[in-house]
C-alpha cells in the first residue's frame, strides 16, 4: 500500500518503521528533516504539518490509499476530515473526534454526560467568578489546566507549581487573560494521587484493541524533578501490565476507554485511530488524567517496536472498520526507551547543535534507534528545540532492556541530556513501593 505519514518526531519514525517493515511504501510530510523517516520514505515533503491543503495535495498526487497522522496539531485543524474528503482513508480521528484531546472541557463533560467511570471531580471556568466558585467547591488540592492544547506544558499542580490559593488565582487569571491554549477557558480538577500509566488502543469507531501499558517520565530531570516535558523516556513490561499495575486495573482502564469510544459514537463523532489514555492509578482504581487522539511520544516507540502484526493492515481496519482485538499481537517483551534531548531541554534547549550518532554501534548493542525532531544537514545531524533521538532496548525483563538502552546511548554524543534513571531497578522499585503505600491507605 502507498501510505501517507505525517510528522517528523520519534513517534513518527516508529510509525514509519512499523509500516516499512511490512513492505508498505511511505510518503512522508514533516516540518523537520528526520533522517530516519527520510530513508524509509519513497518521497518526503518538508511542510508545515498543519498546512492541510499541501498535505492533501501531496497524498493525492502520490496516490496514497491510506494516511496516518502522528501529532495532534494537524488533527485539530481537521487534516483527517480533509484527507477523507479527498478519498484517502485515514487511520486518525476527525476534528470532532480529536476534541477528546484538543478540548479538556469537552472530554470531561463527555465523560460526565455518559456516566463513564474514572472521572476526577472538575469544573470548567471562563471568568474569575467561576474560578473562585471552582476553588470553593473543589478546595485547593487541585490542578489547573488550560482547555486547549499546550504541548504538555500548561498543567500546574497544587503543591508542585502552585503553593497557595493566590497562586491558583493568579495562574487562572493568566490563562484567561493570555488565552493560554488558544481560548479563555480552563479546567480546574481534583489533584489525583497515585502512579501514572499510559494505555494506548487501536480503534475503528467501535472495537478497541488495547496495547501494552507503558509508563512515561514527563519531568526533565532525574528523580522526577524539574519542569514537565513531552516525555523523557518510558518502559513497558512483558505481557502488557506494569510492575505496579494489576490485571483488573488494566481492564478497568480499557473499560473507561471503551466507554469514551461508545460515547463519541453516540455523539456522532465516531473515533477512528489510536486512542491514548493517560491514567492515574489511585487507591480507587484508574482515573483519567488526559486523553490524546494519537500515539504517545515516546510511548509509540515502546509498543510499535514489539508489534508482531502488519501495522498497515491495522491502520486499514482503523480507518475502514473490521478491527479485531484478537488480530493485534505484541511480542511478550519488556521495553525501555530513553530519549536523547538537547542540553537545556525543558528550560532553554540548545537548538542547531550537531550531535553524533553511531548507528552501527547502537545496532550492535542490540538496541533500536528512532530519530526524532532533528534536522539532517548533509551528513550532519542538528538539534532543534525538541527531543533528538529515542533508543529502545527490548528484552525479557525491564532490567535487561534498560541495560541495552543505556549501553546504546553511549554511542550518541554532543551537547545532549538523558535521564539515566528511567527503567532502572531503583526507580521501578520506588514506583511499586509508592503504589503499595497508596493501596495500604484504603
Ligand atoms: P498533561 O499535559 O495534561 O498530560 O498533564 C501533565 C502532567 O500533569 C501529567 O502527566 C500529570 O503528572 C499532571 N496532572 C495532570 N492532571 C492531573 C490531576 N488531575 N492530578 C494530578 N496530576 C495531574
Ligand atoms: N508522552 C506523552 C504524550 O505523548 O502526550
Amino acid at each position: 500500500m502507498k501510505i501517507l505519514a505525517v510528522g517528523g518526531g520519534g513517534r513518527e519514525h516508529a510509525i514509519v518503521e512499523a509500516l516499512a517493515r511490512s513492505g508498505h511504501d511511505i510518503f512522508a510530510c514533516m516540518s523537520n528533516s528526520n533522517p530516519g523517516i527520510a530513508r524509509r520514505a519513497k518521497d518526503c515533503l518538508l511542510v508545515n504539518e498543519k498546512d492541510v491543503a499541501k498535505v492533501v495535495d501531496f497524498a493525492t498526487t502520490k496516490g496514497a490509499s491510506l494516511a496516518v497522522i502522528g501529532p495532534e496539531a494537524p488533527l485539530e485543524v481537521g487534516i483527517a476530515d480533509a484527507l477523507e474528503a479527498a478519498g484517502v482513508p485515514t487511520a486518525s480521528p476527525t476534528k470532532a473526534a480529536a476534541m477528546i484531546e484538543t478540548s479538556k472541557s469537552f472530554s470531561r463533560e463527555l465523560m460526565a454526560k455518559h456516566g463513564i467511570d474514572g472521572r476526577a471531580k472538575f469544573a470548567v471556568a471562563s471568568d474569575m467568578d467561576e474560578v473562585k466558585g471552582a476553588i470553593d467547591k473543589l478546595g485547593e488540592e487541585i490542578v489547573v489546566k488550560p482547555t486547549g492544547l499546550t504541548g504538555g506544558k500548561g498543567v500546574k499542580v497544587f503543591g508542585e507549581h502552585l503553593m497557595s490559593r493566590d497562586d491558583i488565582v493568579s495562574y487562572a487569571k493568566d490563562i484567561l487573560d493570555k488565552r493560554i491554549g488558544g481560548s479563555a477557558q480552563l479546567v480546574i480538577e481534583e489533584k489525583l494521587i497515585g502512579e501514572e500509566f499510559t494505555l494506548q488502543a487501536f480503534c475503528d469507531g467501535k472495537t478497541l484493541a488495547p496495547m501494552p501499558a507503558v509508563q512515561d517520565h514527563k519531568r526533565a530531570f532525574e528523580g522526577d524533578r524539574g519542569p514537565n516535558t513531552g516525555g523523557m523516556g518510558s518502559y513497558s513490561q512483558a505481557g502488557g501490565l506494569l510492575p505496579f499495575l494489576k490485571d483488573d486495573e488494566y481492564e478497568d482502564a480499557v473499560g473507561i476507554m471503551k466507554g469514551v469510544v461508545d460515547a463519541l459514537r453516540e455523539e456522532g463523532a465516531e473515533y477512528r485511530g489510536v486512542l491514548y489514555g493517560q491514567f492515574m492509578l489511585t487507591r480507587e482504581g484508574p482515573k483519567v488524567v488526559e486523553f490524546n487522539a494519537r500515539f504517545g511520544d515516546p510511548e509509540a516507540m515502546n509498543v510499535l517496536a514489539i508489534l508482531e502484526e502488519d501495522f498497515g493492515s491495522i491502520c486499514e481496519s482503523m480507518a475502514g472498520g473490521g478491527l479485531s482485538a484478537r488480530d493485534v499481537v505484541f511480542a511478550s517483551k519488556a521495553t525501555v526507551c530513553k530519549y536523547v534531548v538537547p542540553e537545556g531541554y525543558g528550560v532553554k534547549p540548545l537548538a542547531g547543535e550537531e550531535i553524533r550518532i553511531d548507528e552501527e554501534a547502537i545496532r550492535s548493542e542490540g538496541a533500536v534507534l528512532f530519530f526524532a525532531n532533528v534536522n539532517a544537514d548533509g551528513e550532519r545531524i542538528l538539534t532543534t528545540t525538541s527531543r533528538s533521538a529515542g533508543v529502545v532496548g527490548i528484552a525479557e525483563q525491564i532490567e535487561e532492556a534498560e541495560t541495552i538502552a543505556e549501553n546504546a546511548i553511549k554511542h550518541v554524543s554532543g551537547r545532549i541530556a538523558v535521564r539515566h534513571d528511567i527503567g532502572k531497578q531503583a526507580m521501578i522499585e520506588s514506583r511499586v513501593r509508592h503504589m503499595e503505600q497508596i493501596r495500604r491507605h484504603d
